[in-house]
């Protein structure tokens, strides 16, 4: 339904310390706190610590937020999936876009994290369009990509800086199933699409480089979505909420008890609505679901 979904409005992390957390992710342009709240979280009934994180230089092409999640009950924030290289089922990846890949690749490289991929220049088909790319690690080892889509935006003018989510990947079983999921959630255009593996994340890959098929799906607001399917699959790297590293993500919404409605009648269960008094007359408003992977996603109307 246009104007309905928004596409992506964020992505969740888990993490064990907060406050790490926060100034790694202030580092990488997200400073903007929108609410910092504990309490029990809804669906999964977790005590948590959630900040919600935007980034002042967002632009459309980099338009989602980071929720960053520290779950307070006995036994603390579950450990990251393990075992795993990109696109096995569960969330692989956080990529923002970046104005000067290179610069803002060196700058976090500078500041100690892991280079995971030097930056190199490429075009995804069918529309041969043109992207800067690079890979690093976060402190927590999880994979942070940052892409200017040079044949597509070039962004706002300013200095050299990483921007908002431009997209999230995970791993699924059925493409075709996940396309048809998405695109009743709004993700309708498709920015590219591939089989050919892409050769420098071969390092990645502990059980030995897998066939991949790709795809980057848009609509016409919010960060987009990078579903793959790995043949052979590897791994289920799905973990459990709240886990180290990338866990959910959001779909933004205008209006929740809309969009809930949209999926009950797609025959998709979810959770209650939930209303969240975050501070300041702020509400985090939202609910859960598991997507056809099982993967977990919230539907979001973000008034914060
Ligand atoms: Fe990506």
């Amino acid at each position: 339904m246009s104007g309905l979904f928004r596409g992506v409005d964020h992505v969740g992390v888990g993490v064990a310390d907060m406050e790490e957390a926060k100034a790694f992710y202030s580092r990488v342009g997200f400073s903007d706190v929108r609410f910092d709240w504990t309490g029990v979280v809804p669906g999964p009934d977790r005590q948590a610590r959630v900040v919600m994180l935007s980034n002042p230089a967002s632009t459309p092409v980099g338009a989602g937020s980071i929720k960053l999640v520290q779950v307070l009950d006995d036994g603390g924030t579950p450990a990251a999936p393990t075992g795993g290289g990109w696109g096995e089922l569960g969330i692989s990846e956080i990529c923002l876009h970046a104005r000067g890949v290179w610069k803002v690749h060196r700058a976090l490289v500078d500041a100690g994290a892991q280079s995971l991929m030097e930056p190199l220049t490429a075009a995804v088909d069918p529309n041969d369009v043109s992207l800067d790319i690079a890979y690093v690690a976060d402190p927590w080892g999880g994979k942070l990509e940052l892409i200017e889509w040079t044949g597509l935006w070039h962004s706002l003018p300013g200095p050299a800086r990483a921007e908002g989510v431009n997209h999230v990947a995970f791993g699924v079983a059925d493409m075709a199933r996940t396309r048809e999921f998405y695109g009743r959630l709004g993700f309708t255009e498709m920015l590219f699409e591939s089989t050919d593996f892409f050769e420098p994340m071969a390092p990645w890959y502990p059980y030995g480089p897998p066939d991949q098929h790709m795809i980057m799906l848009f609509g016409g607001q919010g960060a987009g979505i990078e579903p793959v399917v790995l043949e052979p699959e590897g791994p289920d790297c799905r973990g459990e909420w709240g886990h180290i590293g990338p866990f959910d993500f959001a779909v933004g919404v205008s209006s929740l008890e809309r969009g809930l409605g949209e999926l009950h009648a797609l025959g998709v269960d979810t959770g209650e609505p939930v209303t969240i008094d975050v501070g300041g007359g702020g509400q985090w408003r939202f609910a859960t679901f598991r997507d056809p992977d099982e993967l977990y996603v919230t539907l979001v109307e973000p008034r914060y």
